[in-house]
Parts: structure tokens; sequence; C-alpha cells
């Protein structure tokens, strides 16, 4: 049975308390969780704590990933976080988030220098997409589906809709796993994970608050 896949984007939220504080209520209130086998989690803070979630999911079935990676292999490039570097500390990482296209201005062949090198340190790429044109490098094999209108305004994409496009996406790339991303809650993440084609969901503001963060993954 394939398990359903759940990752938390922190996003550029919390500090070093503030992540403590959400780590400690996890660990405390995640223990009733019922049916955790069947879901793979990952958590996705920001490169400052990644040491910190790594040591405290440490011997547990959550995984951690970051939320982008250096184009560039190790090297002098003042300011870059490497996948060598990352790999010490994650298995997973993000590529090509929306809000990062939009402040960066990436092309197609920096994801896909960003995906190569993900591979090349044993990082699995969750490579997000925007609709069913957006560009995929090769090797991708998570793909998250994150349509602009709906992350972070409430209003996510219908369930029918998204299936759509993950059949779309799939269609074109066997064994391809897709998420759907965009105003994911505890209240409607189950009419996205029971559909065919979706595997997953990635979830921005609602892991923001560890219970909530629970009852997805109760809920998924
Ligand atoms: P949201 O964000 O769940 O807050 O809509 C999702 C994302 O940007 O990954």
């Amino acid at each position: 049975m394939t398990k359903v896949l759940i990752v938390a984007n922190f996003k550029s939220k919390k500090n070093l308390a503030e992540q403590k504080v959400w780590i400690d209520e996890f660990l405390k209130n995640s223990s009733n969780l019922k049916n955790v086998e069947s879901k793979d989690v990952i958590i996705c803070p920001s490169f400052p704590y990644l040491f910190s979630f790594n040591s405290a999911f440490s011997g547990t079935n959550i995984k951690i990933g970051a939320q982008t990676l250096s184009p560039f292999d190790e090297g002098s490039h003042t300011g870059e976080v490497n996948a060598k570097q990352i790999k010490d500390f994650a298995d997973f990482v993000i590529v090509g988030h929306s809000e990062e296209r939009n402040l960066l201005n990436e092309s197609d062949e920096l994801f896909s220098e960003k995906v190569k090198l993900a591979i090349k340190y044993l990082l699995t790429p969750i490579f997000c997409v925007q609709d069913k044109g957006t560009f995929i490098p090769e090797g991708t094999s998570i793909v998250a589906y994150e349509p602009v209108f709906a992350i972070g305004t409430g209003t996510p994409d219908t369930p029918e809709s998204a299936d759509a496009i993950a059949g779309t996406l799939k269609s074109n790339k066997k064994d391809l796993k897709v998420l759907y991303g965009g105003s994911v809650t505890s209240q409607n993440v189950k009419s996205f994970t029971t559909k065919t084609n979706i595997d997953g969901v990635l979830v921005g503001g609602a892991s923001l608050d560890p219970d909530e963060f629970i009852q997805i993954i109760q809920n998924a």
C-alpha cells in the first residue's frame, strides 16, 4: 500500500523559541495518533532549525526536509546552502515554490540544477508546480501541485480539479507522486487525499499550529 505523504512547510516563520514550543507540543500530543503506519510525515523548517528538528525527531517516523537549496555544489558561494550540507540534517527538499519563484525569478535551468544536486546527494526533491504546464526537471519523483490562488488564501482548489491536474501530470510521467498544496486544513484534507491521483498534501499555514497539524495527519 502506498502511504499518504503529508508535508509541513513552515516557510520563513517561527524563531528558535517558537520552534521549540512547536516540537514539544507536537511530541506531547501526537502519541495518540492512529493509523500513522499508513502516513509519511515530513517537516520543513527554515535552514537554522534543521539541526534541532533532525535531533528532536531522530528515531521516529517523522522525516525532515529543507525549503530550498543552492543551485551550486559546494564551493566559494557565499551565502548559499548546498545539497551536501542539507543532507546532514534532511532527506527531502522543496524546490520551485511559487513564493520563491516570485521573489527570485529563477529559471527552469536553475531548477534543473537544484534537482540534479539534490539527487546527487540523496535528497528527494519535492518540486512545486503551479499548473499542469509547469516545467518539471528530469529526475523529479514527487511534485506538489500548488495553484497560486490557493496559497495562504483560505480558498483551496476543488478536490476534483486538483485530481484532474494530478492525473494529467501522472500521465506524462510514470510513477510520479503528486501532492496537493494550497489552504489545506484538517477539515478539507481528506477530500484531497481520497482522490485517485493525489498521493498527499503540502501544508503551509495550517502546519504552524502543532495540534492542527496532528489533526491533519489524523484525518489525511
Ligand atoms: P498554505 O501554503 O497551506 O498556507 O496555503 C501552502 C504552501 O505554500 O506550500
